[in-house]
Order: C-alpha cells, then sequence, then structure tokens
C-alpha cells in the first residue's frame, strides 16, 4: 500500500524556534534561553539555517530509533524538527543525487557530544545508504573503525569520561548509487603527553587499562605484564575506574573490531606488545653514578624491567642501555657523545615511551585505512566527517590549546567563507540582488597565527632552529617584538605601551583575541614541544628491534638514511595538515554540528546558561546567526511555500492552477506583505525578516483552525445528516413493525373481547331465557301447589267434620280451665289471715302459674290492707298518722325507736284537766293541751335532774313545776329552732331555741324522758302544722347546747352497767356534758 505522504514543516508544533534565524529579538540572551527552553523539552537540535546545534542530553533519549531514521529519510531539511539525521539526510542525499562533495564539520568543547555526533551520521548514513553483503562489509568495517581508535585515542578526563585525545578526520566514500566503498581517516595531533602522565582524575589512554583487565593470564605473561594497575608508574591509579565502564568487556569489543576491520592476528599481537613496552618503560628507574670526569651518569636502576621489554621488543638490551646513558650529536661528519644525567634519562625514557605510542597510533589510523580504503580506482563521492576539539579556554593555556585554538579560528574562518559564498552562490543563483554583509572575518587572526614570515608559528620555528641558548622567554621577546602592533596580540612587555600596566597579564604569557574571546597563553613549554625531541640514539635502538612494527615506527632510525636535517616541528606539521585539511574542505560543501555542553556535571537534566553562554561565545554562534540573517532569514521553495500558505488566498485555494512562483506572487499580494520584505528568486522566496514569516505562520494557524472548523462542520453536517437518514429509515421499519404488531394485538384484544362479551350476552340471554323457563315452571309448580292446597282444604272444609282434628286444642284448654279451676278453689281454702303483716303465702302450685300467683298475692296483700285500715276511727288513724311520723323521722337512726313502737301515743299522761292539784295550771293554760307529762330537766351546771312538767300547747311549749304546777317557762313554737338527740338507747334530748328570743335567755333545754318519741314526734308534727316549718331534728352522739353564753358539747358515751340500765349525765367542765348510756 502506498504511504500517504505528509507534507509538515518545521514550523509546526515548534517549541520556542526551531532555527535561530527565526529568533526575534536576536540576542545572547533570548538565544539561550530559546536552547534552554528547547532543552527542557528534549528537543536538544536546533538549527541556525542549515547548521545543526545540539546540545548534549547527557542520557539516552529515543530519538534515533531506525522508525526515526525512516522519519527523516528522503525528507526535505525543513520539513520536521530539527535532527541530526535531518542534516545527515540532506548532505547523503546532496551527495548522491547533485553529486557534491559533502563534509561535516563537528566542533563543540570536551563531553559536548562530538564524537557521538559523528557516530550518529554515521550510523545514519549507514542505514539509509544501499545494501547488499560488499556493502555491508564496507560499512560494518567504518563503523568499527571507531572502537579501536577510541580505545587507543581516548580516555578518562575531568570533562569527559570518553574523550578524544586526537582530532579525527574521516572520508567516507561512495560509488555513483550512493553505496559506500570505504574510507580515509586522518588523525591530528595526538595528546601523547597523557602517556607518561595524566592530571588528577584522569586516566591514561583506555587500551592500557583494557589490556589489563580483559586479556586472559596467557595473553599477559606472554606480554610479560602483571594484571595489577598499581605495578605501572605510567598509570593513574585514583580513577583506574570509570563508573559504568567495564574495560574488560571493552577489550574484547576492540580485539572483536580490529577482527572486523581487518587486523592480522599476528598484527594485533604485535600492536599490543608495543602497548606492554610502553608500559613498562614506565618502569624503568634511574640513579646517578659519578664519573671520572666529575658529570654524574645515569645508570638504570633494575636491569630487570629492562631486559623483559628488549625480549618483548627483539631489541640488544646493551643498545638500549646504552641509549638511555648518552647522547650522540652529529654534525656534519663528526660525532660527540655525551652522558645522560639522570634527569635527561627520564627525559628521555617518557619521550620514547610518548614517541613510541604515537607513533603506534599513526600507524594504527594507516592500518585500518589501509583496510578500509577503496578498492575501486572510479571516481568517488566524498563525504568528510571532523570530530576535532572545540575551542579551548582554560585556566593554563599552553602550546596545545594554541594549536587547536588555531584550528577552531580556520575553522570558523572557512564557515564564515562557505557561509558566506554558499549565500552569495544562492543569491546569483536565484538572481536576487546581493547586498553586503557586516559580519567579524577572522582572517586577520588566522594571519596572526599562521603567516609565513612573522606568524606566531614561524617564529616559534625560527626560535627552535636559531643556534644559541633558546628558551620561551626568548620566543615571548620575539613574538613582543614582532607582533606588538597586531590588533588581536597582546602581551605585557611587547612594544605596544597598551599593555604595560595590565595586570591580568602576567609577564610570561601573552594574549590572542580569538574570534571567541580572548586566550592566554603561558609561552612555558612552548619551544619544548614544538621541538618535540627524541634521542637520535633511541630511534635508532628502535631501528634495531627485531619487531618489525617497532621497527618500522622508527624509519629515521636506520642509519642508511641518515637524514641530518631537523624533523619537522609540531607546530609545522599542524600547520601543514591544518592546511591541507582546509584545502580538503574548501572543495566540500559543508555541513555544520556546533555541540554545546549544557552542564559540568555529565548530568541529565541540567542546563547552566553561564556555561551555555561562554560557549555560545566562542562557538560564535549568534555571529553565525547574523552572517545568516545578513540577507534574507528564511527561503523557501515557490511549491512547498505555496503548499503551505495557499490556503490564505481565495485564488489560492484549494488548487492553484499556474506556476507556484505566479501562485506565491498573487498569495503575497493579496496577503498585502511589503514588498520590501520579500524577493522572489528563480525557485524561491526570499523573505527578509522573521516577524514576516511568524506573520504568515500566525495567519496560517489560525486559518487552519477556520478551515479545521468548516471541515468539521461539514463532517459533522454530513455525518449528522447520514445518521439522521438512517434513523429515520430505521425508525420507518420499527414503525412498520411495531404498528403490525399493535395492530396485531390489538386485534387480538378485540377479538378476544367479542368472544367475551359475546360469551357473556350468550349466557346473560340463556340466564333469562333459563330464569324465564324456571318461572314459567315454579308458576306451574305454585298453581299446581296452589290448586293441591285449595283441593285440599276444600276436602278438608268439606270433610271436617267426620274428623277430630281440633280435639287436641279443646282437651288443652279443657285441661287448662280444669287446673285454674282448681287452683282458685285450692287458694280459697289456703288463704292466709286478714292481718297486714302475715307474710304466710301458699306455695305455687304451677309454672305457668307463677305471674298470676304473684300478681294474686299482691292484690290480696291490698285488699286485706285496706280492709284493715276500713276499721280505723279518726282518732285511731291519727295514732297511727303519729306512728308513722315516729317511723319516718326515727326509725333506723335512734335505737330508743323500736321500743316505742309498742307503745300507743298518749300525749296527756297528767290528766291537768281532772286533777285538781294543776288546777292553777289548768287556768293559765288556754289552748289545747298536747302533751302534759313529766320530764327531767337537766341542770345545765351539774348536769343533775330536777322533774318538770313538760306541756306542748298548739302554739307553745311550756315548763311547770311539778309540786306548784306554777310555770317555769313558756316558749313559743316558732322560737324552737332544733331538736338534738343521741343515736343510742335513751331519753335525752335538747330543745334549741332561736338566739335573741325572750325564751333563749337562760340557753337551750336538755330533757331526759321515756317518751322521747313521742314527744319529739309531736313537736314535730305541732310546729309544722303551726308554724308550716319543718323542726330540724339531729340525731348525732354529740351536739352543742346553748347553755347563757356558753356553748356546751353534750357527748353520748357507752357508759358501764354500773348504775343499772339508767344513763348518768355529768358535767365534765364548762365546755362538756358527759352522758354516759349503758
Ligand atoms: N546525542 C547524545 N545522546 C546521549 N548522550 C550523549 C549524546 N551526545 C553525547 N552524549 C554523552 O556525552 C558524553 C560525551 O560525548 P562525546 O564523547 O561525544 O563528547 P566529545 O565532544 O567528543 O568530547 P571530547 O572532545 O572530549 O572528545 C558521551 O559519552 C555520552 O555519554
Ligand atoms: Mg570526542
Amino acid at each position: 500500500m502506498a504511504k500517504m505522504e505528509v507534507k509538515t514543516s518545521l514550523l509546526d508544533n515548534m517549541i520556542g524556534v526551531g532555527d535561530m534565524v527565526l529568533l526575534e529579538p536576536l540576542n545572547e540572551e533570548t538565544f539561550i534561553n530559546n536552547l534552554k527552553k528547547r532543552f527542557d523539552h528534549n528537543e536538544i537540535y536546533t538549527y541556525i539555517g542549515s547548521v545543526v546545534i545540539s546540545v548534549n542530553p547527557y542520557r539516552s533519549l529515543p530519538i534515533y530509533s531506525p522508525e526515526k531514521v525512516e522519519d527523516y529519510r528522503n525528507r526535505n531539511f525543513y520539513e520536521l524538527s530539527p535532527h541530526i539525521f535531518a542534516l545527515s539526510d540532506e548532505a547523503y542525499r546532496s551527495l548522491r543525487d547533485q553529486d557534491k562533495d559533502q563534509c561535516i564539520l563537528i566542533t563543540g568543547e570536551s563531553g559536548a557530544g562530538k564524537t557521538e555526533a559523528s557516530k550518529l551520521v554515521m550510523s545514519y548514513v549507514a542505514a539509509v545508504c544501499g545494501k547488499g553483503a560488499e556493502v555491508n562489509q564496507v560499512k560494518e568495517q567504518l563503523l568499527q573503525s571507531n572502537p579501536v581508535l577510541e580505545a587507543f585515542g581516548n580516555a578518562k578526563t575531568v570533562r569527559n569520561d570518553n574523550s578524544s585525545r586526537f582530532g579525527k578526520y574521516m572520508d567516507i566514500e561512495f560509488d555513483f548509487k550512493g553505496d559506500p566503498l570505504g574510507g580515509v581517516i586522518s588523525n591530528y595531533l595526538l595528546e601523547k603527553s597523557r602517556v607518561v602522565k595524566q592530571p588528577r582524575g584522569e586516566r591514561n589512554f583506555h587500551v592500557f587499562y583494557q589490556l589489563l583487565s580483559g586479556a586472559s593470564e596467557e595473553l599477559l605473561s606472554k606480554l610479560k605484564l602483571e594484571r595489577d594497575f598499581s605495578r605501572y608508574n605510567y598509570l593513574s591509579l585514583d580513577s583506574a575506574k570509570v563508573n559504568g565502564v567495564d574495560d574488560a568487556a571493552n577489550f574484547r569489543t576492540v580485539r572483536n573490531a580490529m577482527q572486523i576491520v581487518g587486523f592480522m592476528d599476528h598484527e594485533a599481537e604485535s600492536v599490543l606488545e608495543v602497548v606492554a613496552a610502553v608500559l613498562k618503560l614506565g618502569n624503568i628507574e634511574f640513579k646517578p653514578e659519578s664519573r671520572v670526569n666529575g658529570l654524574d651518569e645515569s645508570k638504570i636502576k633494575d636491569k630487570n624491567e629492562l631486559k623483559e621489554i628488549c625480549e618483548l621488543t627483539g631489541i640488544d638490551q646493551s643498545v638500549l642501555e646504552r641509549a638511555f646513558s648518552f647522547r650522540t650529536v652529529e654534525a656534519k661528519q663528526e660525532k660527540v657523545s655525551t652522558t645522560l644525567n639522570v634527569a635527561q634519562a627520564y627525559y628521555a625514557r617518557d619521550a620514547l615511551a610518548k614517541n613510541l605510542y604515537s607513533r603506534l597510533f599513526s600507524w594504527l589510523v594507516n592500518r585500518i585505512n589501509e583496510s578500509i580504503k577503496a578498492q575501486t580506482k572510479v571516481r568517488k563521492k566524498v563525504m568528510g566527517v571532523l570530530d576535532i576539539y572545540g575551542f579551548e579556554i582554560f585556566e593554563d593555556n599552553s602550546f596545545e590549546q594554541f594549536i587547536i585554538n588555531y584550528c577552531n579560528e580556520k575553522l570558523q574562518q572557512i564557515f564564515i567563507e562557505l557561509t558566506l559564498k554558499e549565500e552569495q552562490e544562492e543569491y546569483i543563483r536565484e538572481d536576487i540582488e546581493w547586498t553586503h554583509i557586516d559580519y567579524f572575518n577572522n582572517a586577520i587572526i588566522c594571519d596572526l597565527i599562521e603567516n609565513n614570515t612573522n606568524g606566531i608559528l614561524a617564529m616559534l620555528d625560527e626560535e627552535c632552529l636559531r643556534p644559541g641558548t633558546v628558551t620561551d622567554e626568548t620566543f615571548l621577546e620575539k613574538l613582543n617584538q614582532v607582533c606588538a602592533t597586531h590588533q588581536h596580540f597582546e602581551s605585557r612587555m611587547s612594544k605596544c605601551s597598551r599593555f604595560l600596566n595590565d595586570t591580568s597579564l602576567p609577564h610570561s604569557c601573552f594574549r590572542i583575541q580569538h574570534y571567541a574571546g580572548k586566550v592566554l597563553y603561558q609561552v612555558e613549554g612552548f619551544v619544548d614541544k614544538n621541538n618535540d625531541l627524541l634521542y637520535r640514539d633511541l630511534s635508532q635502538a628502535m631501528w634495531k628491534a627485531s619487531h618489525a612494527l617497532i621497527k618500522s615506527l622508527f624509519p629515521e632510525g636506520n642509519p642508511a638514511k641518515i637524514n641530518l636535517k631537523r624533523p619537522p616541528t609540531a607546530g609545522s606539521q599542524f600547520k601543514a595538515s591544518v592546511a591541507t585539511l582546509m584545502k580538503n574542505l574548501q572543495t566540500k560543501n559543508p555541513n555544520y554540528i556546533r555541540c554545546i555542553k549544557p552542564n559540568d556535571k555529565k548530568a541529565a537534566h541540567i542546563f547552566t546558561e553561564a556555561l551555555v553562554c561562554h560557549q555560545i561565545r566562542y562557538l560564535g554562534l549568534l555571529e553565525n546567526v547574523r552572517v545568516r540573517r545578513a540577507g534574507y532569514a528564511f527561503r523557501q521553495a515557490y511549491e512547498p511555500c505555496l503548499e503551505r500558505y495557499k490556503m490564505l488566498c481565495k485564488q489560492t485555494w484549494p488548487h492553484w492552477k499556474g506556476p507556484a512562483r505566479a501562485g506565491v506572487e498573487v498569495l503575497f499580494n493579496e496577503l498585502e506583505i511589503p514588498v520590501e520584505e520579500y524577493s522572489f528568486g528563480r525557485s524561491k522566496i526570499f523573505i527578509r525578516n522573521p516577524r514576516t514569516l511568524f506573520k504568515l505562520e500566525d495567519l496560517r494557524k489560525q486559518r487552519l483552525e477556520d478551515l479545521a472548523t468548516l471541515i468539521q462542520k461539514i463532517y459533522r453536517g454530513w455525518k449528522c445528516r447520514t445518521h439522521f437518514l438512517l434513523m429515520k429509515k430505521s425508525q420507518i421499519v420499527i414503525a412498520a413493525w411495531y404498528r403490525r404488531y399493535a395492530q396485531q394485538k390489538r386485534y387480538q384484544q378485540i377479538k378476544s373481547s367479542a368472544l367475551v362479551i359475546q360469551s357473556y350476552i350468550r349466557g346473560w340471554k340463556a340466564r333469562k331465557i333459563l330464569r324465564e323457563l324456571k318461572h314459567q315452571k315454579r308458576c306451574k309448580e305454585a298453581a299446581t301447589t296452589i290448586a293441591a292446597y285449595w283441593h285440599g282444604t276444600q276436602v278438608r272444609r268439606e270433610y271436617r267434620k267426620f274428623f277430630r282434628a281440633n280435639a287436641g286444642k279443646k282437651i288443652y284448654e279443657f285441661t287448662l280451665q280444669r287446673i285454674v279451676q282448681k287452683y282458685f278453689l285450692e287458694m280459697k281454702n289456703k288463704m292466709p289471715s286478714l292481718s297486714p303483716i302475715d307474710k304466710n303465702w301458699p306455695s305455687r302450685p304451677y309454672l305457668f302459674l307463677d305471674s298470676t300467683h304473684k300478681e294474686l298475692k299482691r292484690i290480696f296483700h291490698l285488699w286485706r290492707c285496706k280492709k284493715y285500715r276500713d276499721q280505723f276511727t279518726d282518732q285511731k288513724k291519727l295514732i297511727y298518722e303519729e306512728k308513722l311520723e315516729a317511723s319516718e323521722l326515727f326509725k333506723d337512726k335512734k335505737a330508743l325507736y323500736p321500743s316505742s313502737v309498742g307503745q300507743p301515743f298518749q300525749g296527756a299522761y297528767l290528766e291537768i284537766n281532772k286533777n285538781p292539784k294543776y288546777k292553777k295550771l289548768k287556768d293559765a293554760i288556754e289552748e289545747k293541751i298536747i302533751i302534759a307529762e313529766v320530764v327531767n330537766k337537766i341542770n345545765r351546771a351539774n348536769g343533775k335532774s330536777t322533774s318538770r312538767i313538760f306541756l306542748l300547747t298548739n302554739n307553745n311549749l311550756l315548763l311547770a313545776d311539778q309540786k306548784s304546777g306554777q310555770i317555769k317557762s313558756e316558749v313559743p313554737l316558732v322560737d324552737v329552732t332544733k331538736v338534738s338527740m343521741s343515736s343510742q338507747n335513751d331519753g335525752f334530748f335538747a330543745v334549741h331555741l332561736k338566739e335573741g328570743s325572750e325564751a333563749a335567755s337562760k340557753g337551750d333545754f336538755l330533757f331526759s324522758s321515756d317518751h322521747l318519741i313521742e314527744m319529739a314526734t309531736k313537736l314535730y308534727r305541732t310546729t309544722l302544722s303551726q308554724t308550716k316549718q319543718k323542726l330540724n331534728i339531729e340525731i348525732s352522739d354529740e351536739f352543742l347546747v346553748q347553755f347563757r353564753q356558753d356553748k356546751v358539747c353534750v357527748k353520748f358515751i357507752q357508759g358501764n352497767q354500773k348504775n343499772g340500765s339508767v344513763p348518768t349525765c355529768k358535767r365534765k367542765n364548762n365546755r362538756l356534758l358527759e352522758v354516759a348510756v349503758p
């Protein structure tokens, strides 16, 4: 299936700006901020035009996967977000398709990621270029050259655990199809001083540690080595182990790589023997020995090590021993031999070790070249990858830094030249008017260093070759004379008085204003390092070795080819190789990778702004941007430009029929972009200002949103409509089905309802008929019954007289009559007496006569009572009335009452009328006497009684003396208010008088009488008939009587039988009168 190509751009989803050329405003701060922002988002790559800035992430990012390789493959440079693969792809395609040789220049300080970048470029190219067994072998050899060179040329430093201690330039050669054919590696300036001495915290080259850790015991004994690092003076011990590095495993990798690259087994062994020899050289120690001429001569302390070295290298021990003690200087035909002192011997030893190692390294590079060189003679396309140390500014800068910085000056120059050249060429190609670009050209600094007549390097060489005493100071003096007036040279002692008082500039130093900043160089060691002297005796001794490799490393030791001319100095050698390199680079299309180290801690996620700022300055990155932006900041071919922005104009959207250029013209006119902001090239549009581009981008973004909305709208509309139609269709189907179902259901329901109704109606009709039929039947039956009864009646009526049907009733009635008759007859005989108090009554003979019997008894009783009453005379009637009254008043209230019932009420017990004794009394009373009786009047004071005649008339109550018959007291009945008595069986009673009445002056009366009941009854009746008032009769065992002023309580108590049955009365105190009742 064809892969759909998606057109994208670097400008999509940018974090910060992906291309610094587009940075607005452009200054150091915005530059760093942009880098930081991108770094924080894991965007470690940023462009300056076609230059890639790479910030070391110090951790593995998932951006180098085979998928990423595929993403970037055959894509335009600005199509995807910045990546080293984009640059690699661009370079590779330009090489393959446009036949342009390429070079990739990777710069940056130690630890910035140059070597990693070079490996990434190589691996990308390897991944995208042609395939096939042969091609793959070439690729593999090219890639595997890296571990070998890294083992011998890299070391752990404080800045980088895998720091390249040499500069490397590798040409990868391709055939016309773009398949790799082979390669050529050039190396520059190996830091050989590291072999004999390492700064604190750093290590010697990896290979020494790898060999000791990873070699088998067998190999070690063959090389006469011991595994213990501490046995070797040349190995620094404090940092012999590097975190995360497995030296033993790496040794195996290196051996394997050597095999792949094409080293024979014996070659690899020879190499390790040389390494062992160098290691052992360090263990040779010297001691002074006095000579006859008074000078000290150095002697080897322990010859064991020397012996082993000689065995290893096949050198005659005496030759080597002599070479460490004597130095032969040959001039013309003369040979002068001088002895070496101990210091000179050590110097010679170290020089030998350094030379041996650096020559071995060069030999390795050559050997690798031999293996990887292209086999054909056909014309090749070349891609060069330069991984060289970047600009260095240390605290103490020496010859090495000077050389390195010189190299960087040259690279900067070539960058400027090529960038401008390319820019200019592009303008010409595109037919754009060239405008002058103002930028700093560092040619003047290069000239200061490399000028053949008065350049610093020339001065140094001159000084080294000069006879007489030559020191670093004399060299500085020379510089002070020659370079004094140079703008970029600064020295305290120069003729130029500018720096006389500059204390930041010590006397033994000079300072150069490089394009990337000022660097202060210590002049000490310049001469020595430039001379790079190895005593001829030593090189000759080496040449004499039977070890083929060592012999080949020291060709100048061959006496047959003796060359009295000095070997070229290090400075001039380097200058020459830099010049070659530059020449080489100038013929190629340059691609730049500028590596930046974000922090000093080798740690991920940390971005130290000051450190980055420093690097940006000396890498001249701002300068880069300015140069790049000098003319037009942005350019793009018409097609992609039109493609990207065509939606901004009606004429070009959605399709533009004409040529792309015309389309872009229409577009820009429509958008009213000022004409000075852009120019039309032949194939590209050139935009002067990033602002304009961003405006376009903003418009595009806005428009894209609108378009997205539009598409969304239409899509949603379409979707909704489709959905709606589907729903509608479905709805109809569902409705149809539902209706059918509903109708079916309804029909069923109606049907069953009809059936039910039908059945009910039928039932009802049937029942109705049944009812009628039943009715008819019953009518018939009734008629039959009635007829039958009627007939029966008729018949019975007719025949009754012939039956004894009523005999039972008649017998019953008769029997009943007889019983009743008998009952009444018997009752007549059994009647009780006519005494109303007779309770007898015959028993009831029959139960059914019970009510009759009771009624009869009642009637009889009423009848005999009537009979009884009818016998009464008026007088007797009165007596009975009184008795009745007495009963009502006292029955069940006074204990005396029952005894009074049998006594007839006589009233006048004293026959006053007849007794002459009471003649006087009788005369005094005119009225009818109701009661005349003797009573005991109780003395109020002591309770003793006196007899008095008690008389009651119609209106008065009278008391008279019993003997004389004289009236003692007379009380009108109206003044009598109350009679009090006890409930007991005594005859005491009190007559209460109305308070304030005349009779009451002496107080109430207290009497005792045998006829109390009669007297009280008569008093009550008389008072009622006379005064129409009911006399109050109080029956109580305790009541109050008024005696004169006092109220005395009369209390009835149960007395003893001592005094017989007569109650006794006693005044207890003035408040209490006690009556004891037996
Ligand atoms: N792209 C990267 N991804 C992950 N880690 C990286 C990357 N680049 C560099 N590093 C890390 O940084 C370390 C230093 O990188 P490198 O050796 O390439 O630096 P250099 O610039 O070559 O330094 P020197 O000048 O000392 O040789 C590497 O060992 C690796 O751990
Ligand atoms: Mg490196």
